[in-house]
């Protein structure tokens, strides 16, 4: 249709101008290689912190599974996608969360979608980090609370909502990342645990980056101390190595969200060797503590090279601030055999374009020390 057509180039031009147009280059990955353009680079940009997607026990589950159980669910786990792999997920989600029961979604962000309009709606008030993920604000607005958005890991400024607010709503949830996407650094979960109890506010930590990286292996509740934090959720497709989203909580909350929650109600179930590897994973995540430390260990052996704030996990940004400086210096490590993409608004505010490294398990120490020389300098020029 050509209002269609025109519109969507209007749009796409607009972008490119901007220098903010996407699109996804195709990648082969083996571990920690990734190929592009025919080229073998040494990846900081995968998510897959412990290399559990390619591992041959986690492989071999999702082998299994499939040939037992087949390839999709092929209904909704309200009819029949329930496969028998789900309960045992589910136990050993809820157990190394330390919480009653726990809800596998389809992603991360069906997780969020479903579970905040599931517990607040247009009566209520919700509290969002300015920083956290896409999936949060998407909870948020589909929810109809009134949303506010409080500055960066400020709990001063959570407290101010609350308030000003808390009284007006019957029911208040604080939304956070515990390990920041963009950013690497921890939330003040702790802190706001407390906050929330004073309120009788839910808290809800996404620990999307925090699971099998941070915590023991356990997360960012776990990271400073214990914070109570009823509502855990988080992912299963980067430290984890699979695919699928998870909310570890009470077993009335849980209970809850297999009535209530649209995106676990109208949305198939998970592929049987999705949910397999995902459980072998977790087998080895609470056997392995000692790997699962890994991650960290090298982002701060790489922030120490360039005498930048400790890392809190396996995140490090380098803000460079320029959208078009940013993609050079994604250029120039590419030039060395780094892949490392460059990340722009409106993944990240305005005038914050970065560099976001992202360390795994097997990255060799020695070439994190040569990318960490490269960065200081060619990019940082110090
Ligand atoms: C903080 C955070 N939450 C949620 C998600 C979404 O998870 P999924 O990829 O499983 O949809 C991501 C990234 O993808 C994330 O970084």
């Amino acid at each position: 249709m050509r209002s269609l057509d025109e519109f969507a180039s209007g749009k796409l031009a607009a972008l490119e101008q901007a220098r903010l147009r996407r699109a996804p280059a195709v990648t082969a990955r083996d571990g920690i290689w990734a190929e592009r353009d025919g080229r073998r680079l040494l990846s900081f940009s995968c998510n897959d912190y412990l290399n559990l997607s390619g591992h041959p026990a986690i492989v071999k589950a999702a082998i299994e599974a499939v040939e037992r159980y087949g390839l999709g669910a092929g209904a909704s786990r309200l009819v029949t996608g329930n496969h028998p792999l789900y309960a045992e997920l589910e136990e050993r989600l809820a157990r190394l969360k330390g919480t009653e029961a726990a809800c596998v979604f389809g992603s991360g962000y069906l997780a969020n979608a479903g579970i905040i309009p599931a517990l607040v709606g247009p009566d209520d008030l919700i509290l969002v980090d300015e920083l956290s993920h896409a999936c949060v604000n998407a909870g948020a607005k589909l929810s109809g609370a009134t949303v506010g958005r409080y500055r960066h890991a400020d709990v001063a400024h959570v407290e101010e909502f609350l308030v000003a607010l808390r009284s007006r709503h019957p029911r208040a949830l604080i939304a956070t990342d515990g390990v920041f996407s963009m950013d690497g650094d921890l939330a003040p979960l702790a802190a706001l645990s407390r906050l929330a109890s004073r309120f009788d506010a839910w808290l809800l930590a996404d620990d999307a980056h925090g699971l099998g990286v941070v915590g023991g292996g356990r997360g960012s509740s776990f990271a400073d101390g214990r914070a109570e934090v009823p509502l855990q959720m988080g992912t299963l497709s980067k430290a984890v190595g699979a695919y699928g989203g998870y909310l570890c909580a009470s077993r009335a909350v849980v209970e809850l969200m297999h009535s209530r929650a649209r995106t676990f109600i109208y949305s198939t179930g998970l592929p049987p060797p999705v949910v397999a590897a995902a459980i072998a994973a977790l087998d080895l995540i609470e056997r392995e503590p000692d790997y699962a430390a890994e991650p960290l260990r090298k982002a701060r052996l790489f922030t120490r090279a360039l005498n930048l704030p400790e890392a809190q996990s396996a995140i490090v940004p380098v803000v460079i601030g320029d959208t078009d400086a940013v993609l050079a210096a994604s250029r120039l490590l590419q030039d060395e055999g780094f892949l490392v993409v460059a990340i722009r608004p409106p993944t990240v505010p305005e005038r914050t374009a970065r560099l976001r490294f992202a360390f795994t398990a097997q990255h060799p120490d020695a070439e994190v020390e040569r990318l960490a020389g490269i960065v200081r300098s060619r990019v940082l020029r110090r």
